[in-house]
């Protein structure tokens, strides 16, 4: 059998997935591997035609593809997201039509699911039958227990490639025509109090997605920063070199725009709407490029306090994968998601309208300092890099290890907090007895409840004081105070 590896990672062979790659070769040499490097060579498969029309003769001829990539910010890196539109562009799709693929990443498990997700649904647009993913961290190949599970995921591909099974359909279809959004009425008129900078990072300022930023900036008195990224010098997305590191310097940090991007138009923003073109299952590679150059923050969340919007131009409805990665890359930054605004339905008026009240929504927003409540994807991500900068990622990332102590991340460590683990043991402890235990049960509802009655008692004493001295007036002024034009 000729399996085709398409290599995902910027670094072509020197990569850490390519290591599990290496492993099946010795492991099954009954099968061929040919292995290619598409997120590597991608400048010379977009300049030189044959190389690509040789890549794609190649998978032709294949038996079987691989899809082996490492995560990049929550999804495969922007060179892989290129080759996956060059494909697409050049028409090429029918040669991955009808064979058996399966995907292989290397991570640390942050959202690696996304990046499987986003492959899955790829190889069903184009016809192709998806067997299985595989989804190590990076060092389960020094693991038994990881080579072990490696095989098993191999043979089993290997097994299900040969035979004709009918492909299930996870994804919902991406419709062929699209909507084009102009707007139709007068916008509000937003004369914000409050000094707040706006800052649009988009792959287009055309088109759609022009007129849906035109109309955003067109609200706000104050003005709107516009950063077109066609219009910025960016030299390459991130080759992974990890120079970011020691001290969240970036290798092109001197040769083009990124950095300062981010730190003169990113981060002294007080909301960011991230405007991106859906090309395919992701937005478009331009975006992911400027999103991946972003990791000189490394493990630090650099959006913490910041209201986010994103406008999309696209299907967003057929791309659940993308809308999750993408809000739970917001959350994982400690952006606010405010609202996602998409322009796939014909409905111009109704945009109009999404477009107004997120522009209300943000200054209502800011004006009573609300942000969205942290929720799984982020609050599990932290712990997730707390603990693996704790342990081995402080080998590279020394600069989260200063950050982490800094801002006491490592105090949520449940061994750093000796006292509550000392009382939570006591507790535990005399909770466990037989007739404390029947008690609880028999009053489970109240005994959950104990924590909160002092807060609700001392909140009751605090108005009752708050009323004698200021007037019953004054509560109601809490959610009224919006300032006129
Ligand atoms: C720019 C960048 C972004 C990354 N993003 C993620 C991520 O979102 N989730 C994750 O689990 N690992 C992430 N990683 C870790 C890599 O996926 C991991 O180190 C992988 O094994 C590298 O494989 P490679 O050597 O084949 O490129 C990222 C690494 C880099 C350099």
């Amino acid at each position: 059998m000729k399996m085709i590896v398409l290599g995902g990672s910027p670094k072509g062979e020197i990569s850490v997935t390519m290591q599990y790659v290496h492993y099946l070769e010795i492991q099954y040499p009954e099968i061929i591997f040919q292995k290619r490097f598409p997120a590597h060579d991608i400048r010379r498969l977009e300049e030189n035609e044959e190389a690509f029309e040789q890549l794609i003769e190649d998978i032709r001829r294949a038996d079987a593809i691989l899809w082996a990539f490492p995560l990049y910010i929550l999804c495969v890196c922007s060179q892989y997201l290129r080759f996956v539109e060059l494909v697409e562009e050049r028409g090429v799709v029918e040669a991955f039509a009808g064979k058996p693929a399966a995907s292989l990443s290397t991570s640390i498990h942050f959202f690696d699911h996304i990046a499987h997700d986003y492959i899955k649904a790829v190889c069903e647009d184009w016809k192709m039958n998806f067997i299985a993913m595989h989804s190590p961290a990076m060092d389960d190949l020094t693991k038994a227990e990881g080579r072990q599970a490696l095989e098993h995921f191999f043979s089993f591909f290997l097994h299900l490639a040969g035979q004709k099974h009918p492909a299930c359909q996870q994804f919902p279809s991406i419709p062929p025509q699209k909507p084009r959004y102009h707007s139709v009425s007068t916008p509000v008129s937003i004369h914000s109090v409050e000094a707040c900078n706006i800052t649009v990072i988009a792959d287009s300022t055309e088109g759609s997605l022009g007129n849906m930023i035109e109309r955003f900036a067109s609200c706000f008195s104050g003005g709107v920063e516009i950063v077109d990224l066609n219009r910025i010098k960016m030299l390459s997305g991130c080759m992974g070199c990890l120079h970011c590191g020691p001290k969240n310097m970036c290798r092109y940090d001197k040769a083009d725009e990124v950095r300062r991007i981010y730190e003169e138009k990113i981060h002294p923003a007080d909301v960011l709407v991230i405007a991106g073109t859906i090309r395919g299952r992701w937005v478009s590679s331009l975006l992911k490029a400027f999103i991946d150059r972003g990791f000189f923050h490394t493990h630090q969340p650099f959006l913490t306090g910041k209201q986010v919007a994103l406008f999309l131009d696209g299907s967003l409805t057929s791309n659940p994968v993308l809308h999750s990665g993408l809000s739970d890359y917001i959350a994982c930054q400690g952006g606010s998601l405010i609202d996602t605004i998409c322009d796939e339905t014909e409905d111009c008026s109704f945009i109009d309208g999404c477009i107004d009240t997120l522009a209300e929504k943000i200054d209502t927003a800011q004006e009573y300092s609300y942000r969205k409540s942290q929720t799984f994807p982020a609050i599990a991500g932290m712990n997730l890099f707390r603990d693996e900068v704790y342990m081995h990622l402080r080998m590279v990332f020394h600069g989260d290890h200063r950050f982490y102590h800094r801002n006491k991340i490592y105090k949520t460590l449940p061994h750093k907090r000796p006292l509550a683990l000392l009382g939570y043991r006591l507790i535990g402890g005399i909770t466990s007895l037989p007739p404390v235990q029947r008690k609880m049960v028999r009053n489970m509802k109240t005994f959950m409840l104990t924590p909160y009655k002092p807060v609700l008692a001392s909140a009751a004493r605090e108005a009752r004081r708050g009323q004698k001295e200021n007037g019953p007036e004054a509560t109601d002024e809490r959610c009224t105070k919006r300032k006129g034009p």
